[in-house]
């Protein structure tokens, strides 16, 4: 089928909390081998936000960022969604607090979108409907991922958490990332994998499972998307996953080798072995280090990816195809393609947040443990002053007085 017209990533800008926990440190303080979150799990260090860092802090950091960096005018927002899954009220989307933060205009469409790790792909698809529709009559979409992985201290989701938030606008002109509707292909099923039930701040998760029906649902969107194609991978100049920690895209990379093979891959099989890690460290690895260095970021892991890759790569592989696959626990995940912009090049440095990750604290053990306390108080706490977890010159939390929560920049 063809594609009427195109349509897709026009700007990107990552933000996320000022302090990080080193995997390795981690592990020593739980007894373990630290190889195992290394290697075992591909992680390096997480990022850990405190009590003055929320969704709503992170969305407005990024979503500011991507529209100043691309010279978007906040009036050409006519859709304003944000994809999490950690918001901040059972009624009230973390989207309105951003509209209003970021300056929106009020002819504008705001809402929340929520399933696991999927809410932003969910965003961005039906942003691209809305611009494909001719309902948003020239207007950009602006679909913001962010939230704050947090699986509780000891537990073994504890070295896959992470927080941080991905701003995309999303337009009929983009320049970073032309998405082929056509190419979309869905895949959903009722499954008990992870999940976070009201009452509790903490994500819950059935682990081995949930990599077996994430496994599942990228064979079963790849299908819907593609058919059993066997010569997609050939096509592709890099394949981008949902990356709750790093380990998870090479299983997911194998999997798609072995739909395209029609064969399942074992290690024992040398050349077989050595075809995937061929295919892994081509397509994949390059594009994981944000991950590796900022942890799960829940909606935003994919999209972090493709900042990666965008920051790295983007001139050498302008004009080139790559495959997308977002994947929400519960589960719901969206596979497609997109082709890289032509002009990318010119953007490369612009979305690189190496700078600011460069400049994040380190925080010891028991500091992390502290902050993980003290946020779990925090909806609950009247006044909280950033400059007491070492914060300021951002926008942040400052308390709920009155039922209400307080954003204040400091
Ligand atoms: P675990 O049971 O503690 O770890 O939890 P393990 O024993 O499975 O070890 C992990 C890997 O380290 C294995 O590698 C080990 O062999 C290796 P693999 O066999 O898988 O290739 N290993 C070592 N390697 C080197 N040196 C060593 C060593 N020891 C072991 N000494 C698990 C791991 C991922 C289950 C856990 O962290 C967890 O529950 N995480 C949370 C759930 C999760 O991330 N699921 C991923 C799929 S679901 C998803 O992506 C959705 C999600 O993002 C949520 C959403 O949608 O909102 C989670």
């Amino acid at each position: 089928m063809k594609d009427s017209a195109p349509v897709g990533i026009d700007a990107l800008a990552f933000a996320g909390p000022a302090g990080f926990v080193d995997l390795a440190e981690l592990a020593r303080a739980r007894d373990t081998d630290p190889a195992k979150f290394t290697k075992g799990l591909g992680q390096h260090r997480m990022a850990i936000a405190g009590p003055c860092e929320d969704t709503v802090t992170m969305a407005v950091e990024a979503g500011a960022e991507a529209l100043r960096t691309f010279a978007v005018d906040p009036d050409e927002i006519g859709t304003l969604i944000v994809g999490t899954e950690t918001g901040v009220d059972h009624s009230k989307p973390v989207a309105v607090y951003a509209h209003e933060l970021l300056g929106l205009s009020e002819r504008c469409r705001t809402f929340e979108t929520k399933h696991a790790c999927y809410g932003a792909m969910a965003g961005l698809t039906a942003s691209m409907d809305w611009i494909a529709s001719g309902r948003a009559r020239g207007r950009k979409a602006l679909v913001i991922a962010s939230d704050i992985a947090s699986y509780g201290l000891g537990t073994p989701g504890e070295p896959t958490q992470g927080a941080g938030a991905v701003a995309m606008v999303v337009s009929d002109q983009p320049r970073l990332l032309e998405i082929r509707p056509s190419s979309i292909g869905d895949y959903t099923r009722q499954v008990m994998d992870f999940w976070r039930p009201l009452y509790s701040k903490h994500a819950l998760a059935d682990g081995h499972y949930s990599i077996e029906c994430y496994l599942d649902a990228l064979s079963g969107a790849r299908m819907d998307a593609v058919g059993d194609r066997g010569d997609l991978l050939q096509q592709l100049s890099a394949c981008l996953y949902h990356v709750p920690f790093v380990k998870m895209a090479f299983k997911a990379h194998q999997r798609e080798l072995e739909m395209e093979l029609g064969r399942t891959i074992r290690r024992s099989e040398a050349q077989e072995w050595a075809q995937l890690t061929e295919s892994y460290e081509h397509l994949c690895a390059p594009w994981l280090k944000l991950n590796a260095e900022i942890g799960n970021i829940y909606t935003g892991s994919l999209f972090l990816s493709l900042i990666d890759l965008l920051r790295q790569a983007g001139k050498q592989l302008a004009g080139r195809d790559i495959s997308l696959f977002s994947y929400g626990s519960g589960c719901g995940a969206t596979y497609c393609l997109g082709q890289i912009g032509t002009e990318v090049g010119a953007w490369q440095t612009v979305i690189d947040p190496s700078e600011s990750l460069a400049s994040r604290r380190r925080l010891s053990i028991p500091e992390y443990e502290a902050l993980v306390r003290a946020a779990e108080k925090a909806d609950r706490t009247e006044r909280l002053n950033p400059a007491d977890f070492g914060l300021s010159g951002g926008l942040y939390y400052t308390g709920t007085r009155n039922d209400r929560r307080h954003y204040e920049r400091g």
